[in-house]
């Protein structure tokens, strides 16, 4: 038998990249639609699965015009833009692929650290600028990063890799995280704390790697920042409403932010009328060498991109032949017998 499993990212768009992972049950259904709400009812009637690589909205009024569709996946780790409720109701699992670019966020958030402590944004633009009045290494954010305390806040797949990292340049690592099983904190040998203020009046440098949901929607927030050591470094590479935006940009201005690293905003993209990112594209000079932002590109690289295609694939081929669903991760609103 063979299953459609219908596909919403153009930029993914080349058939033979899944075809390579040698499913020969499933017939792919590439469409460059920019919305999923945009498909046409035909198409999104037909399919046995759909897979997503996008973090755009899906919603009831597009889940619920997949009459035949046994399974929904969002091919990468956050699927908070996915209405998780609406799938339940229609008898479908939906499933992530956590498992593709964990190393590349962990080395992404290590590299917007590194860019402030080594003041590498900083040395390039300056001898970029001109030569020799460009030579000089006094630089005001350079930091020893041994013994200095990291906090992590989400110590889960990502959060863990991450750790791993700044205990191999001898930082202290410091967690919150309210869901881990007790212990988990001591096979990683790093400390864990009860509150999100206790992590933040502890470290010097504190990076966010939880999931986006209504607990963590803005957890980082005016008392957050009020909560925070002078001099912190804050880096996001988890979501972007989990930081206000609003509130980050006070606390760059007046204290304590030192400097901040972004991977994720709360409009993709960016804002350019946002105070804070307009204050940068102007460059000016408070914050020019305080902030370092990138465009949602924590997961990349060709290599975690090959791994999110494959991981999808054999996942949905496997699920769709009545194997067990990997990384069902609407479980709790549906039981297994209400599945279509
Ligand atoms: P994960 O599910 O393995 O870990 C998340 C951890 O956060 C879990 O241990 C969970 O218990 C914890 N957590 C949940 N709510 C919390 C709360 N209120 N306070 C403290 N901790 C809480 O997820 P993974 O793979 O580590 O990914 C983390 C996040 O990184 C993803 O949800 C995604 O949003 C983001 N991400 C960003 C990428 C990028 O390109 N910038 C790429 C991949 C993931």
């Amino acid at each position: 038998m063979t299953f459609r499993v219908l596909i919403s990212d153009p930029k993914i768009g080349d058939l033979k990249l899944f075809e390579a992972a040698g499913r020969s049950n499933l017939a792919f259904d590439l469409r460059e639609i920019g919305m999923p709400a945009d498909f046409p009812d035909d198409v999104l009637a037909a399919c046995d699965a759909f897979c997503m690589f996008n973090v755009k909205p899906m919603g009831a009024d597009v889940i619920d015009r997949m009459t035949r569709c046994r399974l929904l996946v969002r091919a990468g780790v956050g699927f908070d833009n996915v209405d998780l409720a609406a799938a339940a109701r229609n008898g479908i699992p939906v499933a992530n692929v956590p498992d593709y670019g964990i190393n590349e966020v962990a080395d992404h958030a290590l590299a917007l650290i590194m860019t402030f402590t080594r003041g590498i944004r900083f040395y390039s633009t300056r001898m970029q600028a001109g030569l020799p009045q460009g030579w000089a290494w006094d630089n005001a954010f350079n930091r020893r990063t041994y013994r200095r305390r990291v906090g992590i806040v989400g110590l889960g797949r990502i959060g863990s890799a991450f750790a791993r990292r700044c205990q191999g340049l001898g930082m202290e690592v410091i967690a919150y995280d309210p869901y881990l099983p007790s212990g988990a904190e001591l096979s990683l040998n790093v400390t864990r704390v009860a509150s999100l203020k206790d992590l933040l009046g502890a470290c010097d440098i504190v990076s966010m790697h939880v999931p986006l949901t209504p607990e963590t929607e803005r957890m980082i927030d005016r008392e957050a920042i009020a909560a925070m050591r002078p001099g912190t470094f804050l880096i996001n590479t988890s979501r972007g409403p989990v930081i206000d935006l609003d509130a980050a940009y006070e606390g760059m201005k007046n204290g304590p932010i030192q400097c901040l690293g972004l991977d994720v905003f709360p409009v993709e993209p960016a804002d350019p009328e946002h105070p804070l990112i307009k204050a940068w594209l102007a460059r000016e000079a408070w914050i020019d060498d305080r902030l370092v932002l990138t465009p949602h590109a924590a997961f990349f690289s060709p290599d975690a991109v090959v791994d999110m295609r494959t991981n999808a694939i054999h996942l949905i081929a496997d699920y769709l032949e009545g194997k067990p669903l990997r990384n069902w991760v609407n479980a709790d609103l549906l039981s297994p017998d209400r599945r279509r």
